[in-house]
């Protein structure tokens, strides 16, 4: 049912005959994010509501009736030019009583719809939105600078919302439908799309985006959002220079990607890498990397490739560094063999609340692999493979940092030795009900010291001594 798979199903969601209207309503103001009284919206607003619709959905249809919308495709800007004049004469024909914005930002969605996502277009072009979520048609939430908002961006219904999945999703040769209605796809901005529909989502299909901004989150960022502070990025240069294994761990929406992304940054150029990830999300700058992803199993269930088997054949392309985007299964055990076994300065990411948490998920991830091994031994393959832990935080009210560097020790009898070399230290909650605090060295100088100077690291042991950072914020 996609747009450009012939001119009978050409609308998008519109279906000459559906009595309906299509897309977003009349949002409240200009960020379109709802107000709260959109919560006990009166009746005349509905009805004016469902009239805009009503036109938006005519106007669309006369449109797909004069186009041939199998040469429409989202970026031919001059096309969309020659249309755009063709919508303000349709628009003028209904001499509809619409002021001068209402009929631009009428012109402007009927071209959202023929030419790219519908109502998500508007959110899609918004720089500060980092995630979009959408439970069924009428309800959309996203998140700016960190904190959730309720959006007046609709559906006209449960089809339309369908017809922009189907849209997104066969772009990049998926499908999601009653017999795959799970499904993860990649938007041509790099962000990363999940859909659940019906039977399986109950209250009609659940989207959720996660944004990576056009401008993606730098070192520099980092320091200048309160995230980090310098010496702690130049420890973690060094750390990642002199191929130490580091593990991010962190909770869902963290910070967890941005930070491995950041963290490969610091691979030397002249190394070989491979990525692996479920759906890419990471885009490395360096020349030599060859990345791969995983595949979903097809419709008749055969045909998945999942992390492991990308990971085993990683193994044979002569990597320098592997990446892998997030261990959650039985993978985990072969990457911490792979880092046992001389495939040093491996990073990685793991679902987890706390670092503590993280080992105790490694061990649980270990034993899916069906080997049936001691905890002690998982420990001890987990103590010799990771050098370093590193986790990220969300923070009450939003702000993400990077709250404790940890350095892996070894054992001591069943127990793992860890010891915090950095941390970031909670003192409150300010006015704007975001979390503050400060970042401190702990006075713990780590263990693998020696192992970054002969790697040619220019330490400057100062840094390790007991501090609190002074922190730039201007978030
Ligand atoms: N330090 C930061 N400051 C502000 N925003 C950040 C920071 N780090 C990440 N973000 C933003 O937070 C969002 C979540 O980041 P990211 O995808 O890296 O988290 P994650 O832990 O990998 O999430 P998931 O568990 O869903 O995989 C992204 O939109 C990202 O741009
Ligand atoms: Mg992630």
């Amino acid at each position: 049912m996609s747009l450009f798979g012939g001119k009978s199903h050409g609308t998008t969601g519109a279906a000459p005959g559906s009595s309906s209207k299509v897309s977003t309503p009349s949002p409240p103001n200009s960020s379109g994010t709802a107000k709260s009284e959109s919560k006990t919206a009166p009746r005349a607003l509905d009805e004016k509501q469902e009239q805009y619709y009503k036109l938006k959905s005519r106007l669309h249809r006369k449109l797909v009736d004069q186009l041939d919308i199998t040469k429409v495709s989202s970026g031919d800007a001059d096309l969309r030019k020659e249309v755009r004049e063709l919508v303000v004469g349709l628009v003028d024909q209904e001499n509809a009583l619409l002021n001068f914005n209402e009929k631009q930002r009428l012109i402007e969605e009927v071209l959202d719809e023929t030419f790219g996502l519908g109502p998500l277009e508007t959110l899609l072009s918004d720089p500060l939105i980092s995630d979009i979520l959408i439970n069924g048609p009428k309800t959309c939430y996203i998140e700016r600078k960190g904190r959730l908002e309720l959006t007046n961006v609709q559906f006209r219904d449960n089809q339309h919302l369908l017809h922009i999945i189907d849209k997104i999703v066969s772009a990049v040769g998926r499908r999601c439908d009653e017999t795959c209605p799970l499904v993860d796809a990649r938007l041509r901005d790099g962000s990363r799309f999940n859909a659940v529909i019906p039977p399986l989502a109950i209250d009609g299909p659940s989207v959720s985006i996660r944004r990576f901004g056009r401008d993606p989150i730098t070192w520099d960022n980092y320091v200048s959002f309160g995230s980090v502070v310098p010496q702690m990025v130049e420890f973690l240069h060094w750390c990642v220079e002199a191929a130490l294994n580091i593990l991010i761990v962190g909770g869902t929406g963290s910070g967890k990607t941005t930070l491995l992304n950041n963290l490969s940054s610091f691979i030397p150029v002249e190394e070989r890498i491979v990525t692996i990830e479920d759906a890419a999300e990471l885009s490395l700058r360096q020349p030599h990397v060859v990345r791969l992803e995983t595949r979903p199993a097809n419709i008749e269930g055969k045909g998945q490739i999942t992390i492991r088997e990308l990971l085993i054949n990683a193994l044979r392309m002569r990597p320098d560094r592997i990446v892998v985007g997030e261990c959650r299964g039985p993978e985990t055990l072969d990457m911490l063999q792979a880092m046992n076994t001389g495939h040093d300065g491996s990073l990685t990411t793991v679902h987890a609340n706390s670092t503590r948490d993280a080992v105790q998920r490694v061990e649980t991830m270990v034993m899916m692999s069906g080997f049936e091994l001691p905890v002690k031994a998982i420990r001890q393959q987990f103590a010799s493979a990771i050098h370093l832990i590193v986790q990220a935080q969300r923070l009450t009210g939003g702000p993400r940092k990077v709250t404790t560097v940890t350095e892996v020790q070894g054992m001591e009898g069943d127990v793992i030795t860890m010891q915090d070399i950095f941390r970031f230290e909670q003192l409150g909650i300010d006015e704007k009900g975001r979390a503050f605090g400060q970042f401190v060295a702990t006075g713990i100088r780590p263990t693998f010291l020696e192992r970054l100077k002969s790697a040619g690291c220019q330490v400057d042991p100062s840094i390790f001594e007991r501090q609190v950072f002074p922190i730039v914020n201007r978030d």
